[in-house]
């Protein structure tokens, strides 16, 4: 129960690869992390058309639906919110976190942040990070970047925020997706001081 005193944001938006969501939840529950959860409106869509898979909008079955995609029915904490719910724990800064990563974070996302929109829960949460001086992580994923992308991702690196695309390594040898997909996820959570997958590191020559 030690990573449990303060919680980890994730949000999850509706850009393509939610399976970097579910890998990122699997490692942090089972290390007993403490996760509040918020999907954006557009991840319904995304989970259709890339799993044909039905999300249930109800926070608990929400919480339930999550941890089976992650194969983690009881470890670590897990708290799921409306994405609609802009007055949840998470939406205030008085709700003390370890930070947020957004994984996989569309350029809608990037768009609202740059400019301090806090249209629903993801956004809101997002900006309550940035405004406390906290971390905050997005894993963007889109190909190629225009430049309004480009200029966006740029304005949110120049307040602090981590910007880790979703760009795989190909040096530690993967065999597969999952090892693409958890380089990514663990060099996210690199941004946040925490180490709990078992990548491949690169240690050098000699
Ligand atoms: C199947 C599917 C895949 C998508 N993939 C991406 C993507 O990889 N990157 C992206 O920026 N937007 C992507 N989109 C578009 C976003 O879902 C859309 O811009 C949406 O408004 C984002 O809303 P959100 O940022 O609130 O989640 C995708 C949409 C669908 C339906």
């Amino acid at each position: 129960m030690s990573n449990q005193n303060k919680p980890l944001i994730v949000g999850v938006s509706g850009a393509s690869g939610l399976i970097y969501a579910v890998r990122l939840l699997k490692f942090l529950l089972d290390a007993e992390y403490w996760i509040e959860l918020v999907a954006s409106k557009s991840t319904y869509t995304v989970w259709q058309a890339e799993q044909n898979i039905r999300m249930p909008a109800e926070p608990e079955r929400q919480e339930q639906f999550w941890r089976e995609q992650a194969g983690v029915p009881l470890a670590g904490k897990l708290h799921c919110h409306t994405w609609s719910n802009v007055g949840a724990s998470i939406a205030s800064g008085s709700f003390r976190t370890l930070g947020m990563v957004i994984i996989p974070c569309s350029m809608s996302t990037v768009s609202k942040l740059a400019v301090g929109l806090s249209s629903d829960l993801l956004e809101r949460a997002a900006d309550v990070q940035i405004k406390e001086g906290r971390k905050l992580v997005i894993v963007p994923r889109e190909t190629p970047f225009s430049l309004i992308h480009l200029r966006n991702l740029t304005t949110l690196a120049e307040v602090g925020v981590r910007v880790v695309p979703a760009i795989p390594a190909w040096y530690h040898q993967p065999q597969t997706i999952e090892d693409l997909v958890d380089f990514v996820v663990a060099r996210a959570l690199d941004q946040l001081d925490i180490d709990c997958i078992p990548i491949q590191r690169w240690q050098g020559h000699g």
